[in-house]
């Protein structure tokens, strides 16, 4: 496709368009009826099954949606990146994250280098200082064994080791192997977020990893400076040494910050933010609470992915078509948002770190090459745990708007109850719904249901279910930490394909800066009229209203 070509003006995408008609014309009712259908769009990969019999396609859609990944280059795009080159063209960078999880022998180049012994030195240095801390051959200041951990970071920085922590923490191993010992996260610059997380540590017995890519993230430089104080009040300025360490691309900075650069581990350009929970970023905070082992074990889930997304055919290859559905939901049916809907409450942090992947890579209003996009570019992600959900937002998607969703369920629980006397456990319980909310939002409800029910008729219109509203279902063998690193990659490279098929930059994220610079001004103002006692000049009526009031 030549540089000034949009996807949407390609033949496979205006038969698409044209194609919606005939989709519009079936019920999902329908659609289901046809096992054949059905059958075909079953797909299987390392003990997870992925079924989309749900979504508002037949295998002339899917056919249709080979077609426009072919005239999008998908098949090469995907090369590009696994073969290291800038495809991040606006910050001249590779997208490299699928190195972080690569076997010691696997060879990834950036600019003609291998990555992949520098990310193995850095998790072998990650592995060994973990152990020292958990053991307690590396000590506190005082001599205390350091059992907790306070993650300082946001962002990319952030919600992926959340995710991750909050998955592992009842698995009975990963439980086992963190005992006695606590991980917390530090993220908002809000004083309140900072009383949270330091009520109950003791900072003799507290590390403090500062994350951050850039090293200049105000909220996280700001928090890093109040803990910093917190450790230096309580222990003496030398504490630094044995109480926070860094990860970050910036060593420098992390130098000039007061943590001895041998205690920082690194990472690299060519990890996106928001793609690092496979790096230090992730890697250390994990190791220290759970052991390196099962990290590792995290990290082999994912890379499994990232093989089969290399390697499969798309006919078969999970995050291809979770991407091309994601497309035709959002650019040919015009559904702009995706409920991501975890029957797992292990899962409870997985939609937030999916809506900063999803929305902060796919969030674009021009192509690659600058082109403003005349279509809209990027879903709408939300999420909560079920059966959470469906007593909050579920009735919106089953009689309100139409959001396609993604059920995830796991086989076997991580922490099964079987209650004397009852059949069904807690986890079938759950799970039940798991099962019924697709059919629920495929099938609906029709009048004549309702009437041989002998529904009175006036209560007819409400309880009637319209039904055809899409959805896939993803079953989990388990909720291992390899399992897990088998969600994020799915994910991850389901996001990177949307991005591909329209034809964005989907690793840089410049929609974040202007609030960034705008609070750099509303800063200096608040300093000036602290220490000066200056009126508030340059702003709005309404921002210098609120300013003033707030100042008073
Ligand atoms: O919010 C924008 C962002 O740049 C994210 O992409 C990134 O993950 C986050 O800020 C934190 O950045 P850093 O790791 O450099 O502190």
């Amino acid at each position: 496709m030549a540089s000034t070509t949009l996807i949407c003006d390609t033949e496979p995408w205006k038969d698409l368009k044209g194609h919606v008609k005939e989709i519009e014309k079936t019920h999902l009712r329908d659609l289901m009826a046809d096992v054949e259908r059905c059958k075909s769009m079953m797909v299987e990969f390392d003990g997870i099954l992925l079924d989309y019999s749900r979504q508002r396609v037949c295998q002339d859609t899917i056919e249709k949606l080979f077609k426009l990944a072919e005239a999008a280059h998908l098949k090469q795009k995907i090369d590009r990146m696994y073969g290291g080159e800038h495809i991040n063209s606006t910050e001249n960078r590779s997208v490299l994250h699928i190195a972080l999880r690569a076997p010691r022998d696997k060879v990834i180049c950036s600019d003609g280098k291998n990555v992949v012994p520098d990310v193995w030195t850095v998790l072998d240095k990650i592995k060994d200082f973990s152990e020292r801390v958990r053991s307690g051959s590396w000590v506190g200041a005082t001599g205390k064994v350091l059992k907790d951990v306070v993650a300082i970071g946001i962002g990319g920085s952030f919600l992926g080791p959340l995710f991750v922590h909050t998955a592992l923490q009842t698995d009975p191993e990963a439980a086992e192997s963190a005992k006695g010992r606590q991980l917390r996260f530090l993220a908002n610059v809000d004083p309140i977020d900072v009383a949270r997380n330091i009520t109950g540590l003791n900072p003799e017995t507290t590390l403090v990893v500062v994350v951050s890519k850039t090293f200049t993230t105000a909220e996280t430089m700001l928090n890093a400076r109040t803990l910093k104080e917190w450790i230096q009040a309580a222990l003496g300025p030398q504490a630094v040494a044995k109480h926070m360490v860094a990860v970050s691309t910036n060593l420098p900075l992390v130098k000039e910050f007061g943590i001895d650069p041998a205690n920082a581990f690194a990472f690299w350009d060519w990890v996106g933010g928001r793609y690092s929970v496979c790096s230090a970023v992730g890697v250390l905070p994990l190791s220290l609470q759970y052991g390196f082992p099962i990290v590792q074990k995290f990290l082999n889930g994912a890379s499994s992915i990232d093989n089969h997304f290399y390697s499969t055919s798309f006919e078969k290859n999970m995050p291809v078509l979770l991407g091309l559905l994601s497309v035709w939901n959002v650019s040919f049916l015009g559904y702009p948002a995706r409920a991501i809907l975890p029957y797992s409450q292990a899962l409870e942090k997985f939609a937030p770190h999916i809506q900063q992947v999803s929305m902060e890579s796919n969030g674009k209003g021009v192509s690659i090459d600058g082109i403003p996009l005349p279509f809209e570019a990027g879903e709408i992600d939300f999420g909560e745990p079920g059966t959470n959900g469906q007593h909050s937002f579920y009735q919106l998607i089953h009689q309100g708007r139409v959001i396609p969703c993604d059920f995830i369920g796991v086989v076997k629980s991580q922490q099964p109850i079987y209650l004397k006397g009852e059949a069904v456990s807690n986890h079938d319980e759950l799970m039940s719904n798991f099962f019924a909310q697709p059919d629920a939002l495929a099938y609906g409800k029709t009048r004549e249901q309702l009437l041989g029910e002998k529904v009175p008729n006036h209560l007819i219109p409400h309880k009637t279910f319209s039904g055809n509203r899409p959805s896939l279902s993803l079953l989990l063998p388990s909720l291992s930490a390899y399992n897990i690193g088998q969600l994020l990659a799915i994910y991850e490279h389901r996001i990177a394909v949307e991005g591909f098929i329209w034809g964005i930059n989907s690793f840089d994220q410049w929609g974040v800066e202007l609030g960034k610079s705008l609070a750099t001004q509303v800063r200096k103002q608040l300093n000036l009229s602290r220490t000066q006692g200056k009126p508030v000049v340059g702003f709005n009526f309404g921002t210098s209203t609120l300013l003033t009031r707030y100042l008073e």
